[in-house]
């Protein structure tokens, strides 16, 4: 990477689920190794879901060995699964290897003398949407720190009534990650003409989107990160001549928003078993189409 105003070619894949796709796909990171080289980028920007806890280390690092680019990730839902939160997280910061850094970690990352990229996975964070019937994802029985908040007969026969105590887990998590986040972007508002923020969850209503239609009620207690969706616009609005790009996954659904004058957002689409990518270019600050490889 550069810290001159030289031209900045960065590579974006969301929700890669390295442990569907090297089943389903074998062939796909030699294909992204050829690609990347042709389109000239050599960092990457990794929003989460990158494989489970028992393989995301080794997906990485398969990851920084087969394209040879330099990664700047965030962790997802998934790369708990099988794991605890507090567990995954330690042996992300841990992790010491060259060319790789975890965003909540490394803080604030200078892409040229105007720009800054910062990043967490963020969580979807019950704040708003139907709390009564929401839709039961797979975290809240995969995840240690999830899973200690059901009562399991109630969960899995009486078609979960209490949800009380998951909700609070969730509110706590989402609101630490926030929390987590806002430091940086403190510290980098006002100083950089534009901050590239990196999540798993979206912060936005409008990219919690479900086939190509608004989000639902049901759908916003898992899949919105809304806690850190007001923190970024009470910054945008008290900054506003900052550029924010907000870059996330998740909903594995394509979407687009400028939420703000000076906010724009976006999700990116995915498939399990499919590699996709995307190319975010300093000229203009655009991000072009999701690309199948
Ligand atoms: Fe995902
Ligand atoms: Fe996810």
């Amino acid at each position: 990477m550069t810290s001159d105003e030289m031209s900045i070619k960065l590579v974006w894949i969301s929700d890669l689920h390295l442990d569907h796709l090297e089943s389903k796909d074998p062939g796909a990171l030699m294909r992204l190794e050829a690609a990347l080289e042709e389109e000239g980028a050599a960092h990457i920007l990794l929003g989460g879901d990158i494989a489970d806890s028992r393989s995301f280390e080794a997906g990485l690092k398969h990851l920084l060995d087969v394209t040879r680019c330099s990664i700047s990730f965030v962790l997802g839902n998934h790369d708990y699964y099988f794991g605890s939160v507090a567990d995954v997280r330690r042996r992300a910061a841990a992790l010491q290897i060259p060319g790789l850094q975890w965003l909540p970690k490394t803080g604030v990352v200078e892409l040229n003398k105007d720009t800054a990229l910062i990043g967490h996975g963020g969580w979807g964070d019950a704040h708003r949407g139907d709390m009564e019937n929401f839709i039961l994802l797979t975290d809240y029985a995969a995840i240690k720190e999830l899973a200690d908040t059901i009562n399991h007969e109630d969960f899995w026969i009486n078609g979960f009534r209490k949800r009380s105590a998951l909700i609070s887990k969730l509110r706590q998590l989402g609101e630490e990650a926030s929390k987590s986040l806002k430091y940086y972007l403190d510290k980098a508002a006002g100083r950089y003409k534009r901050i590239l923020i990196l999540t798993h969850v979206t912060p936005f209503v409008e990219t919690c989107t479900y086939r190509d239609r608004p989000g639902s009620e049901q759908g916003f207690p898992g899949f919105l990160w809304d806690c850190m969706g007001i923190l970024l616009k009470s910054a945008a609005a008290e900054y506003p001549e900052t550029e924010f790009l907000v870059l996330s996954g998740h909903t594995h659904e394509d979407s687009y928003a400028r939420v703000a004058s000076n906010i724009r957002a976006w999700s990116s689409p995915a498939e399990y078993g499919e590699l996709r990518y995307r190319i975010v270019e300093s000229s203009g600050w655009t991000v072009g189409p999701s690309i199948l490889v």
